[in-house]
């Protein structure tokens, strides 16, 4: 268990794709505590890692002065204010949404996506149209829309390259010219295929009288969100994902024009700027105060300013790079490694150009006898080398579906047949095998990181068959 394997790999890698030592350098500085754990950490999208300049700049912070709950006016609690709204106007001018926008501090992406959905406002005249491609918290948001009588719709995605559909896309928009209060949701990049959906459709969806929720929380960490350009209406983020610490907070940028169309339907400490218990009325905060129920995580909310200090100074368009360089190595190596008998070691899904994606990569594991090893296998013997894959279908069963050629049918009959139900029931119920191996790379992935996870898959799986298992 853990010993990490010897670097094996007979395939050369492009070697402009690695010439830059800065990412190399910066593995051994911020992120040592890799190396001396001896763990491979393929995991970026399901959390970044933390630099440990960052934490290290937020103890100090943290250890040089008395914070106390914002609110007040006593000199803890402005101590507070001042770091909290520092943070908020960094987070607002890191995406170019200074002027436009109001930031709302979340618990994650979740709640974020939460607000949205709670506080649209759909009726029985509304559609929520959604991408197939799309996080359970998005999803989720159907059941909002559902209770308030309104109608939802998917788009359905390429089964080829996961991309969204152009031609349902196009009958999707310009299907609903009756309704009104009409809310489009897509992902600015897939946390499953990591495809990147072009930010053009927010444009083309206003253009055809839709607001536009972008789900940024897997694209940010990686690529630039320049808010002066694009204009969504709601774009939720999680920061842990760009930058590792701290976990527990994410925003809500909600467009200013589009703030009044929010309709909160409680409102809670903080949120209010007068509230009577003798009549039934209050009045709600004028800006993102209206949002943050209770009191805002004063003590962690600065250490997002250290953060976003720290991917300015690399640089997003260079992490971009060093993600894409990264990819065409991944590709390179998903589609020639193979077994002595030519059949090919991987099952990969999704794009193969490592220009449309970001760092996020789903696939299976073939035997030699072409069929796929179950992933719950594969997970097993790479956490046995110490190397953090994530298996399953991500929170996101719209991708999962259409790799696995799931039917519409077959979803109704299990739904129908049971109360709850689980990945489990499902197997055994329709006979089939769902879900998939995602490995995702960020800024402290290295080539040798993805060496050893290659030469893992290959000492382990090279020319046996799943039967070899059982
Ligand atoms: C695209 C996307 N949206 C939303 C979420 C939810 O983020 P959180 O779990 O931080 O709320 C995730 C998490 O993986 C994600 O990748």
């Amino acid at each position: 268990m853990g010993k990490l394997l010897r670097k094996t790999n007979p395939i050369k890698v492009q070697p402009e794709l690695f010439e830059n030592d800065f990412f190399e350098n910066l593995r051994h500085t911020e992120y040592a505590n890799l190396e001396e754990s001896g763990q491979i950490y393929l995991d970026f999208t399901g959390g970044n890692l933390y630099p440990k300049s960052i934490v290290e700049k937020h103890f100090k912070y943290l250890l040089s002065g008395v914070y106390g709950n914002p609110h007040s006016t006593n000199p803890s609690s402005q101590q507070s204010t001042i770091h909290v709204d520092e943070t908020r106007q960094s987070v607002l001018d890191y995406f170019g949404a200074t002027d436009d926008y109001y930031c709302v501090f979340t618990a994650n992406a979740s709640a974020a996506l939460q607000i949205v959905g709670e506080c649209y406002p759909f009726s029985q005249e509304s559609v929520f149209l959604l991408t197939a491609d799309n996080h359970n918290s998005v999803n989720g948001i159907r059941e909002y829309c559902k209770l308030k009588g309104g109608h939802y719709q998917y788009v359905q995605l390429n089964y080829e390259d996961l991309k969204i559909n152009a031609q349902k896309l196009e009958e999707g928009l310009n299907g609903f010219e009756k309704e009104t209060n009409k809310l489009f949701a897509f992902p600015g990049q897939s946390n499953v295929s990591g495809i990147k959906h072009p930010l053009e459709l927010i444009e083309k969806a206003h253009e055809k009288g839709w607001d536009v929720l972008l789900d940024a929380a897997a694209f940010v960490p990686t690529s630039k969100l320049d808010l002066t350009r694009y204009k969504p209406d709601y774009v939720s983020v999680s920061f842990y994902k760009i930058f590792g610490y701290p976990t527990g907070l994410g925003c809500l940028l909600v467009k200013k024009d589009k703030f009044a169309k929010l309709k909160k339907p409680w409102f809670a400490g903080g949120t209010v700027t007068w509230v009577s218990v003798n009549y039934e009325s209050y009045f709600l905060t004028e800006n993102h105060e209206r949002f943050e129920n209770g009191t805002v995580n004063y003590l962690d909310i600065p250490a997002i300013k250290n953060g976003l200090e720290f991917i300015q100074n690399i640089g997003i368009d260079n992490i971009s790079s060093r993600i894409k360089s990264l990819n065409a190595y991944l590709i390179h190596q998903f589609e020639n490694l193979k077994h002595s008998n030519g059949e090919t070691l991987f099952n990969f899904f999704g794009t193969k150009n490592p220009e449309e994606k970001g760092g996020t990569f789903i696939f299976n594991v073939k035997g030699a006898d072409g069929k796929q090893f179950p992933f719950e296998l594969v997970e097993q013997k790479a956490n046995e080398r110490l190397i953090s894959v994530r298996t399953g279908c991500f929170c996101n069963p719209g991708i999962d579906e259409v790799n696995s050629c799931v039917t519409t049918d077959e979803l109704a009959e299990f739904y129908t047949s049971r109360d709850h139900g689980s990945y489990h029931d499902w197997v055994t119920f329709v006979g089939k095998i769902r879900g998939a191996i995602r490995l995702s790379v960020g800024i402290a992935t290295t080539q040798s990181d993805l060496d050893t996870f290659f030469d893992f898959v290959t000492e382990t799986f090279k020319d046996k068959n799943t039967q070899d298992f059982i």
